[in-house]
């Protein structure tokens, strides 16, 4: 058995000293979009500071925890708070809770993100379901020896973004009328925002959002057969479309303007 294996058995029976709950979904908050823990009705928290080999954020108001309870019936796993790459983890760190949450049960996985828009028919504020991605601008988190107890060395990438779940949240945002933009996300490595340049060559692959998270995770949710969705919020534009400079206090507000439409098309896509 590989170390990392050995190394998430030990994480998940952590957790399973403190809570017995099973999860069928687990959904991943992005920055700004922490609150969502409200509509939960939460039966246990465990904080990554006790789980014992659990990467811990060091960025300021990513609070770390998984919260286990229900949204409308359904049994979840929230988690509130995770590590980016740019913090220096390895990958194979990066996306030990997804894996973690897939081990515990969740079968299913929502991953939210704060993101720049590159496609110039976005506007701050725009909802965007993720489609596809980009990963070569950062390292696979797959890198390294395979585990085998999770899934596959070669692992196919035809369909990272479950269709079934992509045509749920549709149909959830059809619902409650709100309006959902569609594309591709890249993961850039962080944490400095891009260059024009940059922003220009990711237009010309066919980028729609730039992040810095997400496509990690999706790939070991992926990994290990779990459905996976995404939701990126366009907080700002990407360096050179507007001509003004990025910060991340903007990312906040915006993310904090849209957090409840953002709730409701979860919940919504939670309940069908
Ligand atoms: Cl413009 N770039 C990246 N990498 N992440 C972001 C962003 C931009 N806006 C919000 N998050």
């Amino acid at each position: 058995m590989s170390k990392m294996y050995e190394k998430l058995q030990k994480c998940v029976s952590i957790i399973r000293e403190k809570t017995d709950f099973v999860p069928e979904v687990a959904l991943v908050l992005g920055s700004g979009l922490g609150e969502y823990a409200r509509n939960m009705d939460v039966k246990a928290e465990v904080p990554y500071s006790e789980i014992e080999g659990f990467p811990v954020s060091t960025v300021a108001g990513h609070d770390g925890r998984f919260l286990f309870g229900y949204v409308e019936k359904v049994p979840m796993v929230i988690m509130k708070g995770r590590v980016h790459y740019y913090e220096g983890y390895d990958m194979t760190d990066v996306v030990m809770p997804i894996r973690i949450m897939g081990m515990l049960g969740a079968k299913k996985v929502i991953l939210t993100n704060a993101a720049g828009g590159v496609n110039q028919d976005f506007q701050p504020g725009d909802l965007m379901m993720i489609t596809d991605h980009i990963s070569t601008f950062v390292p696979s988190p797959l890198r390294g020896e395979n585990l085998d107890e999770l899934g596959t060395r070669f692992p196919d990438m035809s369909h990272v973004y479950d269709p079934e779940l992509c045509e749920v949240i549709r149909k959830a945002a059809k619902k409650l009328n709100v309006p959902l933009k569609e594309g591709i996300y890249v993961q850039c490595s962080g944490p400095n925002y891009e260059t024009p340049a940059e922003i220009r060559a990711f237009r010309g692959m066919g980028v729609d959002a730039v992040g810095m998270s997400t496509v990690c995770e999706a790939m070991a949710a992926n990994h290990m057969g779990m459905k996976v969705c995404g939701i990126s919020c366009i907080t700002n534009m990407a360096a050179g479309i507007l001509d003004q400079p990025l910060n991340h206090k903007e990312v906040q507000e915006v993310a904090d303007r849209v957090k409840t439409t953002f709730e409701r098309l979860v919940t919504e896509t939670v309940m069908q």
